[in-house]
This record gives C-alpha cells, sequence and structure tokens, in this order.
C-alpha cells in the first residue's frame, strides 16, 4: 500500500541509504545461504548507531542477481536492492571503484572514464532513490551515505518532496582541479544539492564542493570558512537552501573499549604473543586490501631496516591483516600479486623455519580477534597515501586502555588532523616512514603513555554517536538526537 506521493503505511522515520547491506548474504557451497558482516569504515561505524537508534537500511546485498523481501538481521530493518551482474560490473566495480574511487582519492591510480557506466551508475541511483521513496513515511528523515549513491539526494527529492534529506561522503572530496577531469561532474554536484545537508570529513572537502558550485553550475555559496561541525557553508538555490559541512566520522569507542577490557579478549591478545614466537616487539597492520592504504610502502620500510640490520628478525614480527575487497577489479588484482611479493621477499631473506618475519592473512578477523591484535601490538602502522578519515587508527587506541602501544599514522588520513599524538608521516617520504617506525618501537615507555592518553582522550570523547548526533543535528535543528 503506497500514498499518492509514493511513502509507504507503516514506512520508517529514519533511513540509512547505503550501497551495501550491514550485511552480505554468502552462498555456502551447500547450496545453503547466511549473513555475514559487510567489509569497510562505514558499515563499521554506522551499524552500532542504527542498531540503537531505530531505522531502516537500504542497501545492496552484496550478490548480483537476488532478490529479497525486507527482513530484519542483527537488530536492525534491511531493504535490500537488487543489481544484476552487469550492474555490479559497470555501476559497482567500474564507476563506483574504477572511475570515483581513484579519482577522488588523489588519482593514485588512474581514474577509467566510459560512457557506459555513468549510465549504469545514473540507472542504480534511480533505483536506490525509488526504494527510499517507498520506505520512507511521510516526513522521514533519508540519511544518504557515500560516493556510489552522489545522484540519489536530488532524484529523490523529485519523488519525494516532503523528505528531509542527508547526504554524507565517507571518502576524500578531491582537490577541483582533479574533480574537474571528471566528464559527468556538473551532474555529480547538482545530484549532491538535492540534500538539505551534505557532509565530508574536512572543512577542506566543503570548501572544494562550495567552489565547485560557483564554477560548474553558476550558484552563490557563502564565502566564510566552514568550521568543524560548526559554520557550515550555504548555497542558496531557487526555494531552499543546501547547507555544506564537516562532520569527521568516528567508531564505537566506548563498546570497543570494554571489549578490549574483557578477560576474554586478554587472554587471547597472550595467546597471539604467543603464537607469534613471544617476540619482543610486534608490529600490526589491518586494512582492507586496497592500494589506497600504502600497504607495500610500510613493507619496503620494514625491508629496508631488516637489510640495513636497524631491525633484528628475531626480536620482530609484523602482522598484516588484509581484508579481500573489490577482487574482481584490476588495480586491486595487481597489488594484490606485488604486496605477496613482498612479504614472501622479507620472508625468504629473514626468516626462519616457523618463524616467519611477517605473518599475512588475507582474511577478515572478527571484532573480538581484532581486538586482541590491537592489545598485543606494540606498534601500529598506518599508512595510506589517500584516506578520507581511516577507522583502524581510532579502534587502535581505542583497544589500548594499557596505555601501552605507539601509533604511526600518515598524514595523508583524515584521522591525522585529530590524532595529533601519533607518529606523522609522509608514506612517500620512506625514510620518514623508517624513523618513525624506529622511532615507535624504541619509545620510553612513559612518553607513550603520555601520547596514548592524549590520542585516547580524543577518540573516547569524539565517537561514532557524537559524529552522528552533529550530523544530524545539523540535519535538522528543531529535532534532538
Ligand atoms: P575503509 O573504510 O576504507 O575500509 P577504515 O579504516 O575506515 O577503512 O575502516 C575499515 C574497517 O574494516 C575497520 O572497522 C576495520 O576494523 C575493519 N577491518 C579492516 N581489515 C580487517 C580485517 N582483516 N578483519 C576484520 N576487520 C577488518
Ligand atoms: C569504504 C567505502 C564504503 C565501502 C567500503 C567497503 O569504506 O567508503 O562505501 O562500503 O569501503 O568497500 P566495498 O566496495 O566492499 O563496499
Amino acid at each position: 500500500m503506497s500514498s499518492a506521493n509514493g511513502a509507504g503505511t507503516d514506512g520508517a522515520d529514519f533511513i540509512v541509504a547505503a550501497n551495501r547491506l550491514p550485511v552480505d548474504l554468502e552462498r555456502l557451497p551447500d547450496g545453503t545461504q547466511r549473513w555475514k558482516h559487510s567489509p569497510g569504515g562505514l558499515v563499521s561505524a554506522l551499524a552500532p548507531f542504527l542498531r540503537s537508534h531505530s531505522g531502516a537500511w537500504v542497501g545492496w546485498p552484496g550478490v548480483a542477481d537476488v532478490e529479497l523481501d525486507e527482513l530484519v538481521e542483527d537488530g536492525m530493518r534491511l531493504h535490500p536492492v537488487a543489481l544484476s551482474a552487469t550492474e555490479v560490473r559497470d555501476y559497482y566495480e567500474g564507476f563506483s571503484n574504477g572511475t570515483l574511487w581513484p579519482l577522488y582519492h588523489d588519482v593514485v591510480a588512474t581514474p577509467v572514464f566510459d560512457r557506459s557506466w555513468w549510465e549504469a551508475y545514473v540507472k542504480v541511483n534511480h533505483r536506490f532513490a525509488e526504494a527510499c521513496a517507498k520506505v520512507a513515511a511521510q516526513g522521514a528523515t533519508v540519511w544518504i551515505q557515500d560516493y556510489q549513491l552522489q545522484l540519489v539526494p536530488s532524484m529523490l527529492r523529485e519523488l519525494r518532496p516532503d523528505l528531509r534529506i542527508g547526504f554524507f561522503l565517507h571518502i576524500p572530496f578531491p582537490p577541483t582541479e582533479l574533480f574537474m577531469q571528471l566528464p559527468w561532474r556538473a551532474e555529480i554536484v547538482r545530484g549532491l544539492l538535492g540534500a538539505d545537508l551534505v557532509g565530508f570529513h574536512r572543512p577542506g572537502g566543503a570548501q572544494n564542493f562550495l567552489w565547485l558550485a560557483r564554477r560548474l553550475l553558476g550558484l552563490e555559496p557563502s564565502r566564510g570558512a566552514v568550521g568543524v561541525r560548526t559554520r557550515p557553508g550555504v548555497i542558496q538555490l531557487d526555494d531552499r537552501a543546501v547547507r555544506v559541512g564537516a562532520f569527521p566520522i568516528s567508531i564505537d569507542s566506548a563498546g570497543l573499549d570494554s571489549l578490549a577490557r574483557k578477560k576474554e579478549t586478554i587472554a587471547r591478545t597472550q595467546q597471539v604473543r604467543q603464537d607469534l614466537g613471544n617476540p619482543k616487539k610486534i608490529i600490526l597492520g589491518v586494512d582492507r586490501l586496497d592500494y589506497t592504504k600504502g600497504i607495500d610502502r610500510r613493507l619496503f620500510a620494514l625491508q629496508e631496516l631488516l637489510q640495513e640490520g636497524r631491525i633484528d628478525p628475531s626480536e620482530v614480527a609484523m602482522v598484516q591483516l588484509a581484508t579481500p575487497s573489490r577482487e574482481r577489479v584490476e588495480h586491486y588484482q595487481r597489488m594484490r600479486g606485488e604486496i605477496e611479493q613482498i612479504v614472501s621477499r622479507i620472508n625468504g631473506e629473514f626468516g626462519r623455519v616457523g618463524r616467519p618475519v611477517v605473518h599475512y592473512l588475507h582474511q577478515s578477523v572478527g571484532r573480538a580477534e581484532l581486538a586482541a591484535f590491537f592489545a598485543a601490538a606494540d606498534v601500529m602502522l598506518v599508512t595510506p597515501v589517500r584516506d578520507g578519515m581511516n577507522l583502524v587508527c581510532k579502534e587502535y587506541v581505542a583497544c589500548r586502555h594499557d596505555l601501552g602501544g605507539a601509533l604511526v599514522l600518515s598524514e595523508f588520513a583524515g584521522a591525522a588532523a585529530e590524532l595529533t599524538s601519533s607518529f606523522l608521516v609522509n608514506p612517500h617520504d620512506l625514510d620518514g616512514v623508517k624513523k618513525a617506525m624506529l622511532a615507535a618501537l624504541t619509545i620510553d615507555p612513559a612518553e607513550g603513555r603520555r601520547r596514548m592518553r592524549a590520542l585516547r582522550r580524543q577518540v573516547l570523547t569524539h565517537d561514532v554517536d557524537r559524529w552522528a548526533r552533529s550530523f544530524l543535528d545539523a540535519l535538522d535543528p528543531e529535532h534532538g538526537h
């Protein structure tokens, strides 16, 4: 049953729309299927928020050609949007991850501009807009997420002018001269302007967007500097004002802090150290296997330190956990091969039987296991060449109630602006990365505790709830969240 404007009679008042549902459908060899946690920071951040604030999630179940009805899973009301195999190829792997992802990450890989990919992007964005229009109750709030759905705000406004529409970009918004390469640049800006509030991690992204609205659409945005969670920019359209702001995302800090304090996690942490042969120092990397994460750079730095005899392979073990990601996209396949080659070179040269230097797992591990790895790591390496925020570094800090450990963090992660007590590095500067790794490995314990205390103050007081509340308050100032 639908009303004249398409609103479902038992529609939801609060809806999150993202390319992916928070759970992926997995088909097992025996023909049965089950749901598993979806990869990536967007889901890690938003799922705990949505679980505690009843609402609906509109998204793709992660496999092609499945039509599913609405369902409740992991405490969330889910509305699956179906994609055909061709749409997965052209809209998801193609335009989203072969065009927008590299373009928005400073062109660290070459973006492909393909007209049929764009057409698929328009079509699938339309399907998402229609799904949201169907699920939303009269006057509901719809919060659209990320680069895969940038046309949905204006498409949804056409269908349902009664809705309050927010949009948040989880990846960096690029410098304007890079964005200008996109053949469909004006369409994307117009698509986003369908929202009442457009959010970025950093003020720079918001500022770039305001500039593009002027340059590409001839609009007159406000000229003042955008602040963090304050002073959003404003773009006046005919009958509406679109606000444009900066809202740095975060994690469920308290949840991870208490997980790390559990006695099972502490026992597992000791077990991890033991499994690694009780080395003096453990170095850790945890990433989706993505070329933006700079995994190769940290491995090169380790290799040189070993070659120069500045790290003793009998004293140090490195663990690299890498979640499989976008495995059919060519850049990802090439990068995986390169990383696995460096790992085997290091182990071939410096390992011993039963004692590799780098323990590499091309696997996703559960939350509790991850917390144990974080707690076991003396040095955490987060070295992306570009990252919108990066949640892994915040998760590491949240797990260090013991004030142990040291964080090496790239200046090119959004989190660098907040985690200033880490060892900040330029991942392109290999000598700088090596220097920071050594400093972190040999840090004076009192200095380490001082730094970790400052990091924890930031992460524990700026959690995902605060992020979501600050966005939703700016979206709807009269309605407290
Ligand atoms: P991105 O969103 O680009 O993947 P983030 O650092 O923002 O990067 O978020 C990554 C999320 O995925 C974090 O919540 C992190 O804990 C999780 N994650 C990354 N690698 C693994 C892994 N091997 N196993 C389990 N979780 C992982
Ligand atoms: C990043 C993106 C998300 C995406 C996630 C996992 O966090 O910002 O939108 O969902 O990576 O990538 P995937 O392509 O597997 O959804």
